[in-house]
C-alpha cells in the first residue's frame, strides 16, 4: 500500500515537481496576530467573489421596464427597471436571497476595513521597506480596485439614492481636463444614466475589477512567499525546540512549543539578528489551521452581521427617478473622504490654464484623492532603506514616520467628516455654507497638529534616546 503511495507521489512529482511544493509547506509564518489581517481580507475577497456568483444568477444588468409581480405589495403591477424588480427578488423572493445579498454587503466593508487596517500594520511597522517596496505598491492598486468594485457594485440595483450617488461620480469623471466627456461615455456608457450604463457597471463589477484584484492578489501573494515575511525583533538568541544547542554567538531562549522552523531542520540556534530566516508556525499543518480558524472567524461575523443588520433598503427608496433627488446623499464611509474633498474645494478655484479647464470638481473629486493615492504609493521611496531589513518595527520608536503616519490618517478622518457636512450642520445648528471654511481649515490644521503631537509624545523633538535604543535593537537599518 505505501509504495503504491509513493508511486502515486512520484508520479506527481515527475510532472509537477511537488518535493518543490512541500517546501512551502514549511514556510514560516510569523505568530502575530496582527499578521492575520492580510489573511481577512483575502477571506472576504473569497466570500465576495462566492456571494457574488449566487447573485449573478438572479440580477438582471438592464434597465428595461418589466412588471414587477414579486412580494412587495406596493410595487406589484408596476413597470418598473429589470435592474432593480431582480433585486428586490433577491432580498424578498430569492430563498436565502436577502441572506447571501447582505453577506456579499457586509464582506465588501470588511473587504476594505481589513486592507485598511492591513495596510496601517504594514506601515507602522516599517514592513514596506527594501525589499517590500514593489509589495507595498502592488496593495496600493489593491486598496484603490476595491474601492471601485464597492463604487461599481453601489449602482447595480438602480435605485433612486445609489444612481444619484453614481451619477456624483460620472461628473467627476466627466471633469477631467480633455479627456473627461470620452472617458465618461466609455465608462457610463453615455450619458448617465443611459440603458448602456447598468450593463457596462455589471461588466466591470462581476468581471473586469474582480479579475484585476484577483491577479494582483497573486502577484501580491507571490511576492510575499519570494521574500518571506517580515518578523517582530526577537527577544534573544533562539533555541529550536528539542535542540540543547545554542546560537553560535550566544545563550539561547528556548522557543519550544511556538512551532519554531529553521533552516537546517532544526538542530541549530538561530541569533538574535540573524535575519536570513523566519521564525514561526511552519505553512502546513500549524499556519494552515490558524488560518482555517480565521476564514471560519470571517465567515461568523459575516453571517451575524448578514444575519441582524438590513443593508441598503432599495424598497424604501424606489426605482431611479431622473425627476427627483434625495434629500441626502452620502457614498459608503470607505469613499467618504474623497467626497469630503469634493465638498471643501471651493468653486473660485477652478482655473483656466492654457485654454484648458481644470475644475474645482475635478480638484476635489480626482487630483487629490490621486495625490493621496500617490503618496501612499511612492512612500517606501520617501522612507528609503539601502540596505534589505527583515525585522519589522516598533511605532514608538519611529517618531517621523509614525507622525506622518498618524497626521495622514488624521487627515482622511477630517476629509471624511467634510463629506458629512450635512450632517455636521445640522447637529450644529448652522448651515453647511458657514461650515465649509472651517471644515477646509481644519483639513490642514488638524492633522498637522495631529503629527506634530505625536512627533513631541514620542520624543521626536531632542530625545535623541528613542533613536538610539531602536538601533541598538537592531531594528532600524540604514536610512536615508
Ligand atoms: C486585496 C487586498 C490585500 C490582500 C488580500 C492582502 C493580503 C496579504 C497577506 C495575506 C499578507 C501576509 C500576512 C500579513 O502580513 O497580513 C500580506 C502582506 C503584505 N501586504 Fe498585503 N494584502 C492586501 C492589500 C495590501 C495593501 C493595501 C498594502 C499596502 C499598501 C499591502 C502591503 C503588504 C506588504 C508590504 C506585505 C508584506 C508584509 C510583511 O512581510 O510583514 N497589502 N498581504
Amino acid at each position: 500500500m505505501a509504495s503504491r503511495l509513493e508511486a502515486v507521489y512520484d508520479w506527481f512529482d515527475d510532472r509537477l515537481d511537488v518535493d518543490d511544493a512541500s517546501d512551502f509547506a514549511g514556510k514560516a509564518f510569523p505568530a502575530e496576530d496582527s499578521y492575520l489581517l492580510g489573511e481577512v481580507a483575502l477571506f472576504c475577497f473569497v466570500v465576495l467573489v462566492s456571494t457574488g456568483v449566487f447573485l449573478a444568477f438572479f440580477y438582471e444588468p438592464s434597465t428595461t421596464a418589466v412588471e414587477y409581480e414579486g412580494s412587495v405589495a406596493r410595487y406589484q403591477g408596476q413597470e418598473m427597471p429589470a435592474a432593480f424588480t431582480s433585486v428586490l427578488n433577491i432580498t424578498y423572493d430569492v430563498p436565502f436571497g436577502m441572506l447571501l445579498r447582505r453577506m456579499h454587503h457586509w464582506a465588501a466593508h470588511l473587504f476594505v476595513a481589513s486592507i485598511a487596517l492591513h495596510m496601517l500594520r504594514v506601515f507602522f511597522t516599517g514592513a514596506y521597506r527594501n525589499p517590500r517596496e514593489p509589495n507595498w505598491v502592488v496593495g496600493t492598486g489593491l486598496a484603490g480596485l476595491s474601492m471601485f468594485a464597492a463604487y461599481t457594485g453601489y449602482a447595480l440595483p438602480y435605485d433612486e439614492f445609489a444612481s444619484t450617488a453614481v451619477g456624483i461620480g460620472y461628473n467627476v469623471a466627466g471633469s477631467i481636463p480633455l479627456v473627461g466627456d470620452p472617458l465618461a461615455a466609455i465608462v457610463f456608457g453615455g450619458s448617465f444614466p443611459t440603458s448602456a450604463t447598468i450593463p457596462r457597471f455589471f461588466f466591470m463589477h462581476v468581471f473586469l475589477i474582480p479579475a484585476a484584484i484577483a491577479g494582483l492578489i497573486a502577484v501580491h501573494m507571490a511576492i510575499l512567499i519570494r521574500q518571506k515575511h517580515t518578523e517582530a525583533e526577537r527577544d534573544g538568541d533562539v533555541v529550536p525546540p528539542g535542540s540543547s544547542r545554542p546560537a553560535a554567538d550566544g545563550a539561547g531562549v528556548d522557543a519550544a512549543g511556538t512551532g519554531t522552523e529553521v533552516a537546517d531542520g532544526g538542530r541549530a540556534g538561530i541569533a538574535r539578528d540573524d535575519d536570513s530566516i523566519v521564525i514561526g508556525l511552519p505553512a502546513f499543518p500549524n499556519q494552515a489551521a490558524v488560518s482555517a480558524v480565521v476564514f471560519f472567524l470571517t465567515m461568523a461575523v459575516l453571517s451575524l452581521l448578514a444575519g441582524f443588520l438590513p443593508v441598503h433598503n432599495i424598497a424604501a427608496y424606489g426605482p431611479n427617478d431622473p425627476a427627483s433627488t434625495p434629500s441626502l446623499i452620502m457614498p459608503d464611509w470607505f469613499l467618504m473622504w474623497g467626497y469630503g474633498f469634493l465638498k471643501v474645494v471651493p468653486s473660485w478655484m477652478s482655473v483656466d490654464v492654457l485654454g484648458v479647464h481644470i475644475s474645482s470638481e475635478f480638484i476635489g473629486g480626482l487630483l487629490l484623492p490621486g495625490l493621496v493615492f500617490a503618496g501612499v504609493a511612492v512612500w517606501p521611496f520617501i522612507d528609503r532603506a539601502e540596505e534589505p531589513e527583515h525585522f519589522s518595527l516598533n511605532p514608538l520608536d519611529r517618531p517621523p514616520q509614525t507622525a506622518v503616519g498618524i497626521a495622514a490618517m488624521t487627515f482622511v478622518m477630517v476629509a471624511s467628516i467634510a463629506g458629512m457636512d450635512v450632517l455636521v450642520a445640522e447637529i450644529l445648528h448652522t448651515s453647511t455654507a458657514e461650515l465649509r471654511p472651517y471644515l477646509t481649515a481644519a483639513l490642514v490644521v488638524v492633522p498637522v497638529a495631529a503629527g506634530t503631537i505625536t512627533y513631541a509624545v514620542l520624543g521626536g523633538f531632542g530625545d535623541d534616546d528613542s533613536d538610539d535604543a531602536s538601533r541598538s535593537d537592531g531594528g532600524e537599518g540604514d536610512h536615508d
